[in-house]
């Protein structure tokens, strides 16, 4: 009988991705969430808090890997610390955290940083205290899986004028992909920090929403918006994206063309 693997955050979208492909390679999963999940699919599902650290030592009884996907926009350091000190009496061997590019390259020093990129500095956060845990672990950083983009691109399209901050480019990654990739991280040894994933192209923000715009055959009007703060320089600079690491290969149009495109 394999040891269990503990997925945190796996009711996610990158995590019950993870679940699934863990499952289908014969390991036992454990999912540890705030409000738990769905009964009978052969997974067992612990209720717990890694904000509060409520129901961390349940999930990692008995566990030697954790992969860990929980996450909201901010906080994430604190998470990561919960479950840190429960592994750590819970003897885990391997801890696999997924990350995201520009975590260690976009800095946020200023109330302006925080107000819109508070995000990856709770992600370095989070990265620091994996590091120094003491326990082997390996992290991966991805660029914004498709689901995010459309979210976004949906969001914004509310408007008849879209405000798109000026000269950010992103790199899209499918999060199947990514799931594939930690599954692979989670099944082998410690690896520390491993090469980033990103998807195969490098868009301008203007030409993503735009895209999403024309296949949901409406009509918009843009307006670019220079933004301040040195964390949105860093990513005019390119701090988000990964041009040397286009692995992924299913693409942005793929994608968008499985999806329904009604605005919420
Ligand atoms: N989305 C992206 O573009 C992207 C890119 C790079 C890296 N990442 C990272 O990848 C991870 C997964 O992203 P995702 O898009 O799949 O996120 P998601 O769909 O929002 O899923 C987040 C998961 O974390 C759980 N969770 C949130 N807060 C929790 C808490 N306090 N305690 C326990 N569980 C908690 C959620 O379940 P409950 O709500 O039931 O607790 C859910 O299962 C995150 O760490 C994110 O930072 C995301």
């Amino acid at each position: 009988m394999a040891a269990t693997i503990l997925v945190t955050g796996g009711t996610g979208i990158l995590g019950r991705q993870v679940v699934a492909r863990l499952r289908d390679a014969g390991q036992s999963v454990r999912v540890l969430s705030r409000h738990g999940g769905p009964a009978g699919d052969g997974v067992e599902y612990v209720a717990g808090d890694l904000q509060t650290g409520e129901g961390a030592a349940a999930a990692v009884d008995g566990v030697t890997t954790i992969v860990h996907c929980a996450g909201t926009q901010k906080g994430d350091g604190d998470k990561a610390r919960h479950l840190v000190a429960a592994a750590k009496d819970a003897g885990v061997r391997h801890i696999v955290f997924i990350s995201v590019v520009g975590a260690d390259t976009i800095p946020v020093v200023s109330g302006i940083d925080r107000g819109a990129f508070a995000y990856f500095e709770s992600k370095h956060d989070a990265e620091r205290v994996i590091e120094a845990s003491g326990i082997p672990w390996t992290t991966l950083r991805a660029t914004q899986f498709y689901e995010l983009t459309l979210l976004t691109a949906k969001a914004m399209a509310k408007l008849p004028v879209i405000p798109v901050p000026s000269g950010f480019n992103f790199q899209p990654v499918d999060s199947g992909e990514v799931a594939d990739r930690l599954v692979e991280l989670a099944l082998g040894d410690p690896q520390g920090f491993v090469s980033d994933v990103a998807g195969p192209t490098v868009y301008s923000m203007k030409d993503l929403i735009r895209s999403y715009v024309a296949a949901a055959g409406l009509r918009r009007l843009f307006l670019p918006v220079p933004m301040p703060g040195r964390a949105a320089r860093a990513i005019r600079d390119g701090a988000n994206i990964a041009p040397a690491r286009a692995v992924g290969r299913r693409t942005w149009e793929e994608f968008l063309a499985t999806q329904s495109l009604v605005q919420a």
